[in-house]
């Protein structure tokens, strides 16, 4: 097909808006109930990218499996909002902070402990090297010989490549404290910096689906960072996530999501910190 000879596909009509929502939502959990434009919007602009002119067509060649599973992957690169920067919502890492001097300094510190945090969603990366530059400047205070280990899942390869190249404008570092940016980047030229590899190495970053508890590492964790992934869940699917994700905590480990972002969810097995700040749980 020749680019002038492409027809922009029409409006979703209701019965093709229901099955995308229900197959995105199935296999992804977002929703895009209140959001028929962003889903819209989304599709046309991958469509149009691959010469797609029927919404029809586009479902059956995204639904078939195996065949239809890379253009899956492409088109929720496209759709999945991947907002995000170092130390987003700074309260929660405050709090990350606190958390971890007090564990720390209650564990022992045998050789070979390790402290495994996991950030869930974790997008173009920022998240992980936020909460791994906070995590290594406690081990380094604490004088802990722990060994820190990040894994950093999300469903979106395309994020995933920046967060494992780990380069960035310069303009995202400049709120961080000088100690940090001089500490934990190096100038890769002009515009861009680039995280050093002593930090890349400490984080395994891996696409992973945050409903598939498959998906989950196979380590328990002592803290789980999981932020902004639920803002287009529908509020059942999120609390069986989140009690899916308690599994993975190890006693007294931390939970963290974003504030206010989830309400109404309850787990006998973790219990709500006292810091009303942020929203986060310790397991019991
Ligand atoms: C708005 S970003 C938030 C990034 C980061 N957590 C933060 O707070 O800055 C949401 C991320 O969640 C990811 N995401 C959405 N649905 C997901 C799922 N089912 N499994 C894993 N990641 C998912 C998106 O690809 C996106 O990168």
């Amino acid at each position: 097909m020749t680019a002038w000879s492409y027809k922009a596909p029409q409006e979703l009509t209701n019965d093709q808006y229901t099955r995308w929502q229900n197959l995105l939502e199935e296999r992804t959990g977002i929703s895009f109930l209140q959001h028929k434009s962003i889903l819209q919007k989304g599709l046309r602009q991958r469509m149009r990218e691959v010469g797609a002119d029927d919404y029809e067509s586009y479902f059956e060649q995204v639904r078939t499996v195996p065949e239809g599973l890379i253009e899956w992957m492409q088109l929720v690169d496209r759709i999945s909002v991947k907002e995000t920067s170092f130390f987003r919502e700074e309260y929660s890492f405050k709090s990350v902070q606190k958390y971890l001097l007090n564990r720390l300094e209650r564990s022992s510190k045998k050789t070979g402990s390790t402290l495994d945090i996991w950030s869930v969603g974790c997008s173009t990366g920022e998240e992980a090297y936020s909460l791994a530059m906070l995590a290594s400047e406690t081990i380094d205070y604490l004088k802990s010989d722990l060994f820190l280990a990040i894994f950093a899942t999300d469903i979106s390869q395309s994020a995933l490549s920046v967060a494992r190249e780990g380069r960035y404008a310069l303009s995202k570092i400049n709120k961080l404290p000088k100690s940090f940016r001089t500490k934990y980047f190096t100038k890769a030229n002009a515009d861009e910096v680039e995280v050093i590899s002593k930090l890349k190495q400490r984080i395994c970053f891996a696409q992973g689906n945050v409903q598939l508890p498959e998906h989950s590492p196979q380590l328990s964790m002592d803290v789980i960072f999981c932020q902004n992934v639920f803002v287009y869940f529908r509020r059942e699917r999120q609390h069986i996530v989140l009690d899916n994700l308690v599994e993975n905590l190890k006693p007294g480990g931390l939970l963290m999501i974003g504030p206010g972002e989830v309400v109404g969810w309850h787990n006998a097995r973790v219990k709500r910190t006292s810091d009303n700040s942020v929203q986060s749980y310790i397991k019991c």
